[in-house]
C-alpha cells in the first residue's frame, strides 16, 4: 500500500526524477530542475497554509522513496480535480491506483467537495486506466494547448460523491 504524505524540501531532488523522462512526455513537457522543484515545494507548503484551503499535495511514498506526486485542486466550492505524476521506473505497480483512491476518500469525506475530473493527454492512455479504475467515467474531451504549442483532445473524467 502507498503512503501519502506531507511534501518537504528534502523531497526536491527526488522530485527532479519524478518529473523526468516519459512522465513529463505527456505533462509538463520539460525536466525539473532542482531550484524549480525546491519552489515547487515551498508553493504547495504555502497553499497548504491557507484558509479556505485550495489545494492539497502529496509525494507518494510506496516504501521509503518518494516516487510521484498528487494533488487535489478546489475549482468550485464542491469540484476539486485530481492530477498526479509518478517517476518512470515505478509504473506497472499500481501505485497511481492507489494514491488517487486514497485522495478520492479524502476528497469526498474531509475536504467537502461532491464532484471530482480529472484529465489526461490523448497519447497517454494509462492515466485513463487509473481514472476507470478508480470509478471515474469518462464525460468528453478537451481541447487544450500543450507545452509544445498545439492543442490536444484531452481525456476528460469526473467522479461524484457516492
Ligand atoms: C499515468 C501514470 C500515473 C500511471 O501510473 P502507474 O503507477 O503505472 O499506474 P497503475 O499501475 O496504478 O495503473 C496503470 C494502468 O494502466 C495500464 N496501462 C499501462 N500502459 C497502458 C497503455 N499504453 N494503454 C492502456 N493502458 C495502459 C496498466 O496496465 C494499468 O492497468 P491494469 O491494472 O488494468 O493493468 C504514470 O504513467 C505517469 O506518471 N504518467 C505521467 C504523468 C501523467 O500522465 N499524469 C496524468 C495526468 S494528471
Amino acid at each position: 500500500m502507498v503512503t501519502l504524505r506531507t511534501v518537504s524540501p528534502d523531497d526536491a531532488p527526488a522530485l527532479t526524477h519524478v518529473y523526468n523522462g516519459a512522465s513529463i512526455r505527456y505533462t509538463t513537457g520539460k525536466p525539473l530542475t532542482l531550484d524549480q522543484a525546491h519552489v515547487k515545494i515551498r508553493t504547495a507548503l504555502a497553499r497548504a497554509a491557507e484558509t479556505p484551503r485550495a489545494q492539497w499535495s502529496w509525494g507518494i511514498v510506496p516504501k521509503d522513496e518518494l516516487i510521484g506526486l498528487i494533488s487535489l485542486r478546489r475549482r468550485t466550492l464542491s469540484m476539486g480535480t485530481i492530477s498526479y505524476i509518478l517517476r518512470e521506473d515505478s509504473w506497472g505497480h499500481g501505485y497511481a491506483t492507489q494514491a488517487v483512491n486514497q485522495v478520492v476518500s479524502v476528497a469526498f469525506a474531509t475536504a467537502g467537495f461532491n464532484r471530482l475530473e480529472a484529465m489526461h493527454h490523448p497519447d497517454n492512455p494509462a492515466s485513463g486506466r487509473v481514472l476507470i479504475k478508480v470509478g471515474f467515467t469518462h464525460i468528453g474531451t478537451s481541447d487544450r494547448h500543450t507545452d509544445s504549442g498545439p492543442t490536444a483532445p484531452y481525456q476528460v473524467y469526473a467522479l461524484q460523491k457516492p
